[in-house]
């Protein structure tokens, strides 16, 4: 809904994704002055329709539309970002069909690099429902320890330093620095923050943490690509399961 320019860019690129992997995809693209109940009645539409299995309404909408009442009208069979409240309980229980596309994207990485989050020291920087609260319960159900952080946290450089796998997920650019990072670490940024001069950062600053990690994610091209590659895996999913 609306013009959010970095939205749109979200929206265009998870069409450009179903199209590569042979997905048929429907877009909505609702002008900012759409009803709630205009919306809602859309949801319905879409949470009937046999020919779709997933449905994402990207956030944020805008500020007459209530987040909470959208997403639990999706349909949970269908809810391939996986934030709808069943979907949320599900993955603090630990048997879950559809993950949230960030930390899958984020968990998928770690796997793929061939770290091992047992028993390590995670610590992950925001408490967002739709990144850190998921984030941490995945490295969780991983055996990892899990700290989450946040704005009110006292002594966040100590915090970090003691991370063997750090995750960023703050949204303020180049906000963790490479002082704040143990010698060796694994560190994921989950943040996309344009800056003044239209060049897009993350949450960490690339140029002094490089310098003590073991292995870092850039940005872009680092986790904004395996989020888009979650979506179209809780896509299959669901598609299986609503069959
Ligand atoms: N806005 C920012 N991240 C996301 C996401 O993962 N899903 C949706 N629907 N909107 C978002």
């Amino acid at each position: 809904m609306g013009e959010d320019p970095a939205s749109q860019v979200y929206v265009r690129n998870k069409e450009i994704a179903c199209e590569a992997c042979g997905i048929y995809s429907e877009k909505y693209a609702l002008p900012e002055e759409t009803t709630q109940e205009e919306l809602l009645s859309l949801i319905d539409t879409l949470n009937k329709k046999s020919s779709i299995s997933g449905i994402l309404v990207q956030l944020p909408v805008p500020k007459h539309i209530d987040e909470e009442t959208i997403i639990n009208a999706i349909d949970p069979k269908k809810d391939v970002d996986a934030f709808h409240p069943i979907n949320v309980g599900k993955i603090m229980v630990g048997n879950y069909d559809f993950v949230p596309c960030t930390p899958a994207g984020v968990m998928e990485l770690i796997k793929e690099s061939g770290i091992d989050v047992s028993g390590k020291e995670c610590v992950v920087v925001g408490r967002s429902n739709i990144v850190g609260k998921p984030q941490a319960m995945l490295l969780l159900h991983q055996n990892g320890t899990v700290t989450i952080c946040h704005s009110r946290t006292k002594n966040l450089a100590e915090k970090t330093r003691n991370a063997d796998i750090l995750v960023a997920a703050v949204g303020i650019p180049n906000f963790i620095k490479g002082d704040m990072i143990k010698e060796g670490a694994v560190v994921i940024d989950v943040g996309i923050n344009r800056m003044e001069n239209g060049k897009l950062c993350g949450d960490v600053e690339f140029e002094t943490a490089e310098k003590v990690a073991d292995a870092i994610t850039p940005v872009p091209g680092g986790v904004g690509p395996m989020t888009i590659a979650m979506l179209m895996r809780n896509t299959v999913k669901a598609a299986i399961v609503n069959n």
